[in-house]
């Protein structure tokens, strides 16, 4: 078999504007129609480049130099945060980031030949120490447990004291463990040996509240001067209301385990979401950037045009944050999730607000579209927030035959959303609106939307 002679080979240096940017944030350089990814390089860009990777339809470069610059590009970006993933955006200015999120859908529309409008981003005043969550990984550097964040694609952990998206209490928080860990000598978890105590210092921060929990992860029930660590991190840290000790005994990159034990303080923190109180424990899914749930939710539940008498699904529901928010003005919510301690958080944080008009349900969201469908209930609104993956064929079918008069889809993924708007349509639902992205992770290339369609007849 001949082999195929490919434009470029391993190590050879190309000269060329960068073309496009990638849903990835890789800039692409194109030799004879084949392209070469390579990071850190903005669209319009004259570079140099390394060509690191030669595969047969795509090559990866490394950037050698710039020619000429964009305008859009900000100089010096932290090559810590771009190399670990923290910030694979933080190369471009923020309005920039906004067009290049409402131009991934715009392109994905193009593609399927679907003329649809796409709003203008809407972004953050401050785009960054938004995530009120943080899970930082601990490993030995130079004889001292260190925290840090990995090399993208790689386990190789790169310190870092600023984690720039995070909110800064929590990174300074981080650093008070840090500390202790280092004071007391506590050993750091080796992936290879599979040794050492302390995997993962998690920290979340409640956004209102204030109110900080600490998680240590650990390998195994062991944990040396747990008492003295633990009664330092309550004196030293602001607003700290939880310490809990999460066994992770497993060779696994699940970053928590099934067990904890309450070291000091509540079990729990509190939060407030578009007014409802939330219960957080360390295991429970909770939005990471609190200021832009609420609009994008308000933006969902604003366009869903409730007057209190509707009934409404909220599909997908997870710990039923726009299913509680939505209950106020609606008849009745009804709320699907596939992971049960989703829905138990979602059904005492009904009970925790005095919400009585909402019902949840475990379950595939498909199959019980099905069930619902045949027990003839009736919807008004449909609302769906799934996973990346989208939404699965037998659950537009199902929301065709229940026939509400509206679907507001919150997407994650705007390639999964194109397929379904299409998969919609054939069941008469149309988008009757611009679609109306909400920069949810500014500084990386998470792209979230929320779409209205409306039935018109088949
Ligand atoms: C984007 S999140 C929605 C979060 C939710 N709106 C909230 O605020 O908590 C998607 C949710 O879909 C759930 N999920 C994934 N596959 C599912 C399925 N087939 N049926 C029902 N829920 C599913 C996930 O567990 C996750 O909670």
């Amino acid at each position: 078999m001949s082999k195929v002679q490919l434009p470029v080979h391993k190590n050879e240096t190309v000269t060329g504007t960068v073309l496009d940017l990638t849903y990835q944030g890789n800039g692409v350089v194109k030799v004879d129609h084949y392209p070469i990814f390579v990071p850190n390089t903005l669209p319009g860009e004259e570079v140099t480049v390394k060509v690191t990777k030669v595969t047969k339809n795509f090559a990866w470069g490394k950037l050698i130099s710039i020619e000429k610059k964009s305008p859009d590009r900000i100089d010096d970006p932290n090559w810590a945060y771009l190399q670990t993933g923290i910030a694979p955006l933080g190369n471009l200015t923020y309005p920039a980031q906004l067009k290049f999120k409402q131009r991934q859908i715009q392109k994905l529309l193009e593609k399927a030949h679907l003329n649809l409008e796409v709003a203008e981003t809407l972004g953050m005043d401050q785009p960054f120490g938004y995530r009120n969550k943080a899970q930082v990984p601990v490993r030995m550097v130079k004889g001292q447990p260190t925290t840090g964040f990995y090399k993208r694609g790689s386990h190789d952990l790169v310190p870092i004291e600023d984690f720039y998206i995070q909110d800064p209490a929590i990174d300074q928080t981080v650093l008070v463990v840090r500390d202790l860990l280092r004071k007391y000598q506590v050993p750091a978890y080796d992936e290879e040996t599979h040794r050492g105590v302390i995997r993962t210092v998690m920290v979340r921060r409640g956004y209102y509240s204030h109110q900080v929990m600490v998680v240590l992860v650990t390998n195994g029930e062991h944990f040396p001067h747990v008492a003295e660590i633990t009664r330092e991190i309550s004196e030293r840290v602001p607003g700290i209301k939880s310490i809990v000790q999460n066994v992770n005994d497993k060779r696994t990159n699940v970053i928590l385990g099934t067990k904890n034990h309450l070291l000091w303080g509540e079990p729990t923190i509190h939060d407030n979401l578009l007014g409802i109180d939330f219960t957080i424990s360390p295991l429970s899914f909770y939005q990471v950037n609190p200021q832009q749930t609420e609009r994008l939710y308000q933006t969902a539940i604003e366009n869903a045009g409730l007057d209190g008498s509707q009934t409404v699904i909220d599909a997908y529901c997870g710990i039923g944050t726009i299913s509680l928010a939505v209950a106020k003005h609606a008849k009745h919510v009804y709320g699907v999730e596939i992971v049960p301690a989703a829905i138990a958080d979602a059904k005492q944080n009904a009970a925790n607000n005095g919400i009585e008009n909402a019902t949840f349900v475990v379950g595939k969201a498909e199959e019980q579209f099905a069930k619902w469908q045949a027990e003839g209930l009736k919807p008004d609104v449909v609302i769906v927030d799934p996973p990346r993956k989208g939404l699965d064929a037998q659950l537009i079918e199902a929301t065709g035959k229940m026939a509400p008069q509206k679907v507001i889809y919150v997407s994650c993924n705007p390639a999964t959303l194109v397929r379904d708007l299409q998969r919609f349509a054939e069941q008469g639902y149309h988008v009757t609106k611009p679609i109306q992205p909400v920069d949810q992770f500014p500084q990386t290339t998470h792209v979230e939307s929320v779409t209205v369609l409306e039935r018109t007849e088949k």
